[in-house]
């Protein structure tokens, strides 16, 4: 029986893991991604997850996997990190970093499998953002907006590939209690120090309270089943909510909302 071949980016711990574990439930032939597949606990290790190695940060292990898997049904691009820290004291190479893992690594995998989708006509490509991409948290804002940029990718992606029945859709967790990687960017010395560390303890205090990652997973799987999903699907505890403030609010309510959540007193 053909069993459709899918791709999950990251699929080593957190979102990514819990998405390719659902995807060998669902018949699917599942292949994921980690820095270091040889190296992966027993944790980290999927009973039918083929791993191979990839670096958002390598673009020629980006290529070795599109050249080893060739065509593909299903693209998770899941993988990513986070950071904290003030647009003022991050370098511009940091920053040129954070857009190659969380958008230019995205669209090279994404140009490397549409050939064959378009020739297949068939395919989906699922894009894991934020709703940071929507909602920028506080001294995340390189981040919110490389988020802000796949979410935009996507939609306009949508339009292009439609013609060959291939969709392409946006999820946009809200929180999901992972061990997301948030780099540091800024020094002890920072202006925005107090404001900073108050934000990252807040944005910790929130990643704790939020969903198992395998709520986002099953609500992955609910979209797949979907015969015409939209374009943007927000996910998590409370995404709902915030997604109707975001849209309905004034935006004074919302900026209050926003630093009080964080503790900014200003
Ligand atoms: N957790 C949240 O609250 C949240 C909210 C909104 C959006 N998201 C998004 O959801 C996605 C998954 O996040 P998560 O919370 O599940 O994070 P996570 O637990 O840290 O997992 C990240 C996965 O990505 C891989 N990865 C990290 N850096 C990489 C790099 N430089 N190159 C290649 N692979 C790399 C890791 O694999 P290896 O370490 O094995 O290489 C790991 O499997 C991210 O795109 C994130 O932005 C998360």
């Amino acid at each position: 029986m053909y069993k459709p071949k899918a791709l999950v980016t990251g699929a080593s711990r957190g979102i990514g893991h819990e998405i390719a574990k659902s995807l060998v439930q669902e018949g699917y032939e599942v292949f994921g991604t980690s820095r270091h597949p040889d190296s992966l606990s027993e944790t980290n290790k999927i009973p039918g997850v083929n791993f191979l190695k990839m670096d958002l940060l390598l673009p020629k292990t980006i290529d070795a996997v599109i050249a080893q898997l060739g065509s593909l049904d299903l693209l998770i691009n899941n993988a990513g990190y986070s950071q904290i820290g003030s647009v003022e004291e991050i370098t511009f190479d940091r920053i040129q970093e954070i857009f190659d893992a969380n958008l230019f690594s995205q669209i090279r995998l994404i140009k490397g499998f549409i050939p064959k989708m378009r020739e297949k006509q068939q395919g989906v490509i699922i894009n894991i953002t934020s709703m940071a991409g929507t909602n920028p948290m506080p001294f995340s804002t390189i981040y919110a907006a490389s988020k802000a940029a796949f979410d935009k990718f996507t939609q306009g992606l949508r339009n292009e590939l439609a013609k060959y029945h291939i969709m392409v859709i946006a999820i946009a967790p809200l929180y999901a209690n992972t061990s997301i990687t948030q780099n540091l960017d800024y020094n002890k010395d920072s202006p925005y120090r107090v404001e900073i560390e108050k934000a990252r303890a807040s944005r910790r205090r929130q990643l704790t309270n939020s969903v198992h990652p395998k709520v986002i997973a099953k609500q992955v799987m609910k979209i797949l089943k979907l015969k015409h999903p939209k374009y943007h699907y927000t996910t998590g505890k409370n995404a709902k909510l915030m997604g109707f403030f975001m849209r309905y609010m004034p935006q004074k309510f919302i900026e209050k909302m926003i630093r009080k959540r964080f503790e900014l007193n200003y």
